[in-house]
C-alpha cells in the first residue's frame, strides 16, 4: 500500500499569456488547467506574463477558477510585454522561478514574441542541464501573423468584430453614398484587413505587404471611388479596409483622396470621404465558437505533448500544412515553384491526440515567421498576388 510519504509527487503546469492580448485565450486557460487537474497535476497561472514568472507571481488555477471563463475576452491571468525577459538575466530568474517551485510544464499563450521568449528560455546554451521544465506554446495572435499554423486564437473573432463594425458603418455609406476607410489592427500582417475586406464586401483592401507606394494607394482607393460613382442605380457606397501597418497615416490618406476627387463630384453630389480607425475594439470581446474550439484543442493538445516529455514545440491548427501542397503549381501561375515547398511532415509532427493539430518545433516557426513578415515566405507572396489580381473586382 502506497503511504503518504511515499507518493509520487504531483505533477506541476503552469500557464502563461504573453504579449496582446486575443480572445479566446481564456478557452486555452481553461482547457488547459481543466485537463491538467483531470489527469492529476496542480495548476497554476503566471501573473502579467514573462514579467510575472521573474517575479514569482504565481497562483494556483483549480477547477472553479477557470470552468467559467470560456466566453470571456482578454485573460484573467493578465499579459504584458517584459523588457527584463529579453535579457539573459530575467531569463535566469525567470528559470531559477520555475525550478523553486518544481514547476514540470509550461504552457506559454501568445504571438511571435512570446514564442521566441519560449525558445531563450528553453535554450541549452543558457539553462544548463538542471533545466528540467517542459515547455509548449499555443499560438494566440489577432493579426494571424504566426507562421506554420493555419490560425492563430483570436483571429476569427477579431474578423467578426470588423466585419460587424463594417456592416454597421455601410449603412451609412450606403445611405449617404459616402466612402468610408476602415482602419484595422495588423502592424506587420495584414491578413485581417484582406479577409475581413473580402468577407465586408469591400471596393479596397489596402495592406503593407502589397509594397504599393503613396500614390499607388491613392489611386486604388480614388479608382474604387470613381467606379461607384460610375454604377447605374443608388448603391455608390464605397468601404475601403486599410490594415494599421500601411505606412501612410488614415487622415492623410482621406486627406490626399479628397484632394484628388475634389472637381469630381457630380450630378450626385460632393465625394465625400470618412473616417473610422477601429483599434483595440477589434482584440475585445467574447470569443467566436470557432476560437473557444481552436483554442480548447490546441490546449488539449498541448497539455497531452507536456505530459508525453515534449518540449520547445508549438500546437498549431493544422490547415497549413494543407495549404503548403495547395500551393504547388497546377497550371503555371500563381503558385510558387516546387521546391519551396516543404515536404509533409518536415516542419513538424502530426499530435497523437488530434488529426487536425501539429506539433512544430518553435525555432522553425520562428523562422517561418520571420519569412512571412518580410515578404520572403510563398505565403506572403500567395496573399499579395491575388489581391492585385482582384483588386479591379472589387471595386466593381
Ligand atoms: O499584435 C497585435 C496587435 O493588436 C497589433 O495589431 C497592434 O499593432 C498591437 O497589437 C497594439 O499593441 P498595444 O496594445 O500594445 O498598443
Amino acid at each position: 500500500m502506497t503511504t503518504q510519504s511515499q507518493a509520487t509527487p504531483k505533477m506541476r503546469l503552469a500557464i502563461l499569456t504573453s504579449g496582446g492580448d486575443a480572445p479566446g485565450m481564456n478557452a486555452a486557460i481553461r482547457a488547459a488547467a481543466m485537463l491538467a487537474e483531470a489527469r492529476g497535476a496542480e495548476v497554476y497561472g503566471v501573473e502579467q506574463g514573462y514579467r510575472g514568472l521573474i517575479e514569482g507571481q504565481l497562483r494556483p488555477l483549480p477547477r472553479d477558477e477557470v470552468a467559467g471563463i470560456m466566453r470571456e475576452g482578454g485573460t484573467i491571468i493578465g499579459s504584458a510585454r517584459s523588457n527584463e525577459f529579453r535579457t539573459v538575466e530575467g531569463r535566469d530568474k525567470a528559470r531559477a522561478t520555475l525550478k523553486k517551485l518544481a514547476i514540470d510544464g509550461l504552457i506559454v499563450i501568445g504571438g511571435n514574441g512570446s514564442l521566441g521568449g519560449v525558445q531563450a528560455l528553453v535554450n541549452p546554451a543558457e539553462t544548463g542541464p538542471d533545466f528540467k521544465t517542459k515547455v509548449i506554446g499555443l499560438p494566440a495572435s489577432i493579426d494571424n501573423d504566426i507562421a506554420l499554423t493555419g490560425l492563430a486564437i483570436g483571429v476569427d473573432t477579431a474578423m467578426n468584430t470588423i466585419v460587424e463594425a463594417c456592416d454597421k458603418i455601410s449603412d451609412t455609406a450606403s445611405a449617404h453614398d459616402r466612402t468610408f476607410i476602415v482602419e484595422v489592427m495588423g502592424r506587420d500582417s495584414g491578413y485581417l484587413a484582406m479577409t475581413s475586406g473580402i468577407a465586408s464586401a469591400a471596393n479596397a483592401v489596402l495592406f503593407k505587404e502589397a509594397g504599393q507606394t503613396e500614390d499607388q494607394i491613392v489611386s486604388r482607393v480614388v479608382d474604387a471611388v470613381l467606379a461607384a460613382r460610375a454604377r447605374k442605380g443608388r448603391n455608390k457606397r464605397v468601404l475601403v479596409i486599410k490594415a494599421e501597418g500601411v505606412e501612410i497615416p488614415t487622415e492623410r490618406l482621406k486627406t490626399l483622396v479628397d484632394e484628388r476627387l475634389k472637381n469630381a463630384g457630380t450630378d450626385h453630389g460632393p465625394i465625400e470621404t470618412r473616417v473610422t480607425v477601429l483599434g483595440h475594439i477589434v482584440r475585445g470581446g467574447r470569443p467566436s465558437a470557432f476560437d473557444r474550439l481552436l483554442a480548447s484543442r490546441l490546449a488539449h493538445v498541448a497539455v497531452r505533448a507536456i505530459l508525453a516529455g515534449k518540449t520547445n514545440l508549438m500546437a498549431a491548427w493544422g490547415p497549413w500544412v494543407e495549404a503548403q501542397n495547395s500551393y504547388r503549381p497546377v497550371s503555371g501561375g500563381m503558385n510558387p515553384p516546387a521546391g519551396e515547398i516543404a515536404p509533409l511532415n518536415a516542419l513538424g509532427e502530426r499530435s497523437p491526440d488530434d488529426p487536425h493539430c501539429w506539433l512544430v518545433p518553435i525555432p522553425t516557426v520562428l523562422e517561418e515567421t520571420a519569412k512571412l513578415l518580410d515578404g520572403r515566405s510563398s505565403q506572403t507572396q500567395w496573399r499579395k498576388r491575388i489581391f492585385d489580381e482582384i483588386s479591379d473586382v472589387l471595386a466593381l
